[in-house]
C-alpha cells in the first residue's frame, strides 16, 4: 500500500483549528450534536470486547432499513471511513480495474490508488447537471472489472441517483459479475423519496454509510458495511478484526440509544436543512458570478464561479480565509480547478450560513481583474 495525504484531511478544519474560522462552510454534515441533546445512559455499560460484528440490536435497527436484509448482512465499523477501507482491500489487488464516479469523496479515489489498481474514472461534468451517463458506465464496465463504486446522493455536488438509474447499475454489475461498492453516506439527507438500501437489490451490492453526515455524530465514529453475500462478509469480518478486533462498545452504545428515537432526529434535522437549503438557494437565485447545479440531497453543493469572470483565485481565497474568516471546500479538495467550490449548508445555523455566503460574493468582487 502507497499512502498518501488528501488536501481535503490536510486542510480540514478539524487540523487547521475551528476556533480559527469564523464562517465554517467547509463541512458536509448536519451540525455536531452534543452528548447532552441525545439524553443517553452509559452507566450499564461493562467495557470488554463487543461482538466482532458489532452490537447485534444496533445491526438489527440498521438491517431494518432494507427489505429482506438480515442483521448478520452488517458489519459495523469505526465511521464510513473505515467501511470503505475494508470493503476496498478485500475487493482489490494492484492492477485491478475499477470504474470511479469523479469528483467523489477523496477516500473513494485514494485507497484504490494506494492499493495500486487501475483506476477508470467516469467524470461527471457541471454541464451535464453532474448527472451519472449509465450508457458510458456500461461502456467501461468489463468481465475484467473488479468494483464498480459510486456515491449518492453524491459528495461534492449533492446529486442523486434515482432508484431506476440505481437498478440499472445493479444489472450492469450483474451481468459482469464485478461489485457495486456505493457510498450511502447520505442517503437519509435525500430530498426526495429514499432509494433503498443498494445492498437489499443484490448480493453484488455492498452498501456504506455512518451517522456522521446525517445525524451529525461524526465524532462517534460509527459506520458499517451490509452485504449479503456471507462469504464476502467472512472477508470483510476478518480484515475488521486484523484491523479492530472489535468496535467501540461506547460508540457503539451512543449509536443504538440516538437511534431508537430516529424519527424525532431525522424530523428535526431535516427541518434545520430544508431552512438552510432555502436559505442558500435564494443567496444563489442572486448571484450573477456563480452558478450550480442544485442538489437534491445531501448538505453539500459544489457551483462555480463564472469561467468567464477575471479573477485572481489566489486573492479569492486570501480575502474569503483570511479577512472574511469564511472557508469552503475548495475545488482541489476534489481535483478540481478552485472556480468550483463545496458549499456545506447544513453545518451552520442559517444566519452564520448567510454571513459565510455573503462573504463568498464580497471576496469575489475583492478579486475580480
Ligand atoms: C461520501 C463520504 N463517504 C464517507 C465519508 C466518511 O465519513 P465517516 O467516516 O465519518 O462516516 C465521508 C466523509 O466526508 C463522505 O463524504
Amino acid at each position: 500500500m502507497n499512502y498518501k495525504r488528501s488536501p481535503i484531511e490536510i486542510e480540514s478544519p478539524e487540523q487547521y483549528g475551528y476556533d480559527k474560522i469564523r464562517y465554517n462552510l467547509s463541512e458536509s454534515s448536519f451540525t455536531d450534536m452534543r452528548l447532552s441533546d441525545l439524553d443517553i445512559s452509559l452507566d450499564h455499560l461493562v467495557l470488554a470486547y463487543g461482538d466482532h460484528f458489532g452490537k447485534p440490536e444496533l445491526r438489527a435497527l440498521l438491517a431494518a432499513d432494507g427489505a429482506g436484509l438480515h442483521p448478520d448482512d452488517v458489519l459495523l465499523t469505526p465511521g464510513a471511513a473505515a467501511a470503505l477501507f475494508v470493503a476496498n482491500t478485500v475487493l482489490l489487488k494492484p492492477g485491478d480495474h475499477i470504474v470511479a464516479a469523479f469528483p467523489n469523496y477523496a477516500t473513494n479515489l485514494t485507497t484504490p490508488r494506494a492499493i495500486g489498481c487501475n483506476l477508470d474514472l467516469l467524470t461527471l461534468r457541471f454541464e451535464d447537471g453532474w448527472r451519472l451517463d449509465l450508457d458510458v458506465l456500461a461502456q467501461r464496465v468489463t468481465p475484467k472489472t473488479k468494483l464498480v463504486s459510486l456515491t449518492t446522493p453524491h459528495n461534492p455536488t449533492g446529486v442523486v441517483l434515482s432508484e431506476a438509474d440505481l437498478r440499472r447499475v445493479v444489472e450492469i454489475v450483474e451481468a459482469n459479475d464485478c461489485y457495486l461498492l456505493l457510498d450511502e453516506t447520505y442517503r437519509e439527507m435525500a430530498f426526495g423519496p429514499l432509494t433503498p438500501v443498494g445492498a437489499s437489490l443484490s448480493p453484488r451490492v455492498i452498501s456504506i454509510s455512518s451517522l456522521s453526515k446525517s445525524y451529525g455524530l461524526p465524532g462517534i465514529r460509527m459506520g458499517w458495511l451490509i452485504c449479503q453475500d456471507t462469504a464476502l462478509m467472512e472477508q470483510f469480518l476478518a480484515a475488521k478484526e486484523q484491523i479492530f478486533i472489535s468496535g467501540s462498545l461506547v460508540d457503539e452504545e451512543i449509536a443504538f440509544q440516538a437511534l431508537q428515537r430516529k424519527s424525532a432526529l431525522l424530523a428535526m434535522i431535516r427541518a434545520q436543512i430544508a431552512t438552510n437549503f432555502t436559505a442558500i438557494s435564494t443567496w444563489m437565485a442572486a448571484q450573477t458570478e456563480l452558478e450550480w447545479v442544485q442538489p437534491q440531497g445531501g448538505v453539500v453543493c459544489f457551483p462555480r464561479i463564472r469561467l468567464d469572470l477575471a479573477l485572481d483565485l489566489d486573492r479569492f481565497y486570501q480575502a474569503l480565509n483570511h479577512e472574511h474568516g469564511t472557508w469552503v471546500g475548495p475545488g482541489h479538495w476534489f481535483e478540481h480547478d478552485r472556480r468550483y467550490m463545496r458549499i456545506g449548508y447544513g453545518w451552520t445555523s442559517r444566519d452564520i450560513l448567510l454571513a459565510g455566503l455573503n462573504s463568498i460574493t464580497r471576496a469575489i468582487h475583492s478579486a475580480k481583474l
